[in-house]
């Protein structure tokens, strides 16, 4: 179907004789003499605008079409006489592929509640608001890949479906053929097969051949906690670095992040303008903020004399070998430091079996990226490369090194040390939109009692 994408059109600098948009009737205004109808494609924000002259073929082509309906508008582009917009179409054929009943179609009014949107997912990429999310999305993973590409990262593919629990956290969901309680004996892969928590284990095995790797993928965690900043489905960026350690990775992590910011705000300009006009004033300043400075950076121990005297009240009382919530988090970065921060070296305790022990033998290698509104974006470690340290740890966790073996066999044979972090893109995304809910960032969420779309 031949056809100008409304972004392009709007960016021509002529005017051009013949032009063809297809898209959705966003408003649509009669007049005595013609009809206005903007239309939307979501290649960018803006609509354009189309005159449809009243008694005409293309007047008679759009009929009774409105908000909602899916049409072609061909006809003149023009310099636009009234406010608001540069170009204009003046329509000499128009074409209704799908019309929307104005009684039944939900998306009349200009703004709806964040809530009432989530019943409709399937409909509201076409809102001014979740079509940039949906757009800022896109141009986010576009710089990822970006970024590691230029860095001489490969990407690699993670399996999904895996028999290792890698965060150790059993916040797993189980997938089986079979009905019923499951033997797993009996079951397809004659063991038991859960949905992976994190591609980290496998891509250890590949940055110990290729050097440099990284996964961009689809990660599952059956925690059942109904907070805005946790979903069931989401998706992980996890890089992972052969002769590296902890210092590498918090570079890798900040220029990582500053790098998306960069891109995002200069390629998706009019949409965070959107974010930074009605959802999150000051968004755009944060961000312009976040290129300016180095994030910052301090240990665990400091940040716990930091909550500890800084006169506030938290939920959750603060004390060395505590895991941080929340809370503290964000009190670290959107007011003791007001930006980003890297907090690193954390008790062992509180941390997963795979990260190098310091010698002070009671914390590790671990370093996690906290930003303003949101907390965590970041875990990542060293990883304990040592045969018999990581033996040790997997012993005294109650595990079973045979359940590790291949794992382990990554430390007997040719070991070096090796880091890697964890990025969770839909937080990368409420921190680049403002948006403060994950069940707005990813087109069908996933959480606690939620499976509609
Ligand atoms: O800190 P996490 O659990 O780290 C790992 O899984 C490591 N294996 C990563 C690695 O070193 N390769 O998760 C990493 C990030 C978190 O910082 C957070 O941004 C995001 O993943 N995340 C979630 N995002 C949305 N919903 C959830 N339920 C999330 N759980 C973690
Ligand atoms: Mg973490």
């Amino acid at each position: 179907m031949e056809r100008t994408l409304v972004a392009d059109a709007l960016a021509v600098t002529a005017p051009q004789r013949e032009i063809t948009v297809c898209g959705w009737i966003r408003t649509r205004r009669d007049a005595r003499e013609f009809s206005f109808v903007e239309v939307n494609d979501g290649s960018c924000l803006s609509n354009i605008q189309c005159i449809v002259d009243a008694g005409t073929p293309a007047h008679a082509g759009l009929g009774e079409a409105a908000t909602g309906a899916a049409v072609s508008v061909r006809g003149e582009l023009v310099a636009s006489p009234g406010k608001g917009q540069q170009w204009e179409i003046r329509a000499r054929a128009v074409h209704v592929f799908g019309g929307a009943d104005p009684e039944t179609f939900p998306l009349q009014k200009k703004r709806h509640s964040d809530e009432f949107l989530r019943t409709i997912a399937h409909l509201r990429a076409r809102t001014n608001k979740y079509g940039a999310a949906f757009r800022v999305r896109s141009e986010a993973a576009r710089a990822v890949h970006d970024f590691f590409h230029e860095r001489r990262f490969a990407w690699v593919h993670t399996p999904i479906l895996t028999g290792s629990d890698c965060e150790g956290a059993g916040e797993m969901f189980r997938v089986t053929t079979l009905g019923g309680p499951a033997n797993p004996a009996e079951d397809f892969f004659g063991r038991t097969c859960n949905l992976t928590v994190s591609g980290q284990l496998e891509a250890e095995a590949l940055a110990l051949g290729l050097g440099r790797v990284y996964t961009f993928g689809p990660t599952f965690r059956a925690e059942n906690s109904n907070t805005p900043r946790h979903a069931a489905e989401f998706w992980m960026i996890e890089p992972e670095m052969a002769f590296a350690d902890l210092d590498d990775i918090m570079e890798l992590g900040e220029g990582l992040t500053r790098h998306v910011v960069d891109h995002c705000l200069t390629h998706c300009e009019r949409d965070l303008a959107l974010f930074d006009n009605f959802v999150d004033k000051g968004l755009l300043e944060r961000l312009r903020g976040m290129l300016r400075h180095p994030f910052a950076r301090c240990s665990y121990g400091e940040a716990i004399d930091i909550l500890q005297d800084c006169g506030r009240e938290f939920t959750y009382p603060v004390a060395f070998g505590v895991d941080l919530q929340t809370e503290h988090e964000r009190y670290l970065a959107e007011e003791h430091y007001q930006r980003p921060v890297i907090v690193y070296n954390y008790p062992k305790e509180i941390k997963a079996f795979y990260m190098r022990a310091n010698d002070d033998g009671e914390t590790v290698a671990a370093m996690d990226v906290l930003v303003p509104r949101i907390g965590e974006l970041i875990g990542g470690s060293q990883r304990e490369e040592r045969l018999d340290r990581l033996e040790a740890r997997i012993a005294e966790l109650g595990q079973h090194p045979e359940d590790y073996w291949w794992y382990l066999d990554l430390r007997r044979f040719g070991s070096a040390p090796h880091a890697g972090f964890g990025l969770g893109f839909e937080r990368l995304l409420m921190m680049l939109t403002g948006i403060s809910n994950i069940r707005d960032v990813i087109p069908f969420p996933r959480t606690p009692g939620s499976l509609e779309f």
